[in-house]
């Protein structure tokens, strides 16, 4: 039996009927077994001030600490202007400070989103990709999950109802559960 592996889902969204937030609940449910997904929600966590870099928030220390905890992390971001919502952005600085303690540091990671248009957060995805270089995370490449044209594959309960996105949603988390293992 190989060991858990324990994934913390972060969705870059504080919408309450978020499509990314409910991609990210969809996820949880098709990981393969074997593995398991915390997610953790951005509320409440303030902005970015590197005054209180060394004594940050305790929401800070509780992202820092989960960060850690888990062998590897799922983003799912919606796309703002082109890149990812400043919510996201913001946690990330966060817990890439002070300098030397970037929690992120050598974490597999994987990437999706979900966005009402066309493009399915395409662009928001390579600029966290971009991101991850300078954060040393290991992003899977493939399969790339952009969710276009949200609103038709979910519910009004925020169930993922479209079965193509499942089985790609499926495969994202099997991908990230052996490269988690193959880099451990
Ligand atoms: C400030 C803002 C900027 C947006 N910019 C984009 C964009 O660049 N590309 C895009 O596909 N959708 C854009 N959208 C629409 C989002 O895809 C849509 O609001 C989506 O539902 C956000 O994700 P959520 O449902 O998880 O909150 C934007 C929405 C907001 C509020």
């Amino acid at each position: 039996m190989s060991r858990p592996v324990r994934i913390l889902g972060i969705a870059g969204s504080l919408r309450r009927e978020s499509y990314n937030r409910a991609a990210l609940r969809a996820a949880a449910q098709l990981v393969p077994e074997g593995a398991t997904i915390d997610i953790f929600e951005l509320d409440g966590l303030p902005g970015f001030n590197q005054d209180e870099e060394q004594q940050p928030p305790a929401k800070v220390a509780e992202l820092k600490r989960s960060i850690r905890e888990a062998d590897a992390v799922l983003f799912v971001t919606p796309e703002y202007n082109y890149s990812v919502p400043g919510v996201l952005k913001n946690a990330i600085d966060w817990a890439s400070r002070p300098y030397g303690d970037n929690a992120w540091n050598g974490k597999p990671a994987a990437i999706m989103g979900a966005s009402i248009g066309a493009i399915g957060t395409a662009r928001a995805q390579y600029h966290l990709r971009q991101m991850m270089v300078f954060l040393n995370m290991f992003p899977i490449n493939q399969p790339e999950v952009m969710i276009g044209n949200a609103a038709a594959r979910f519910d009004a309960a925020g169930n993922l109802t479209h079965d193509a996105t499942k089985e790609f949603l499926r495969q994202l988390m099997q991908s990230l559960v052996d490269w988690t293992r193959r880099l451990s």
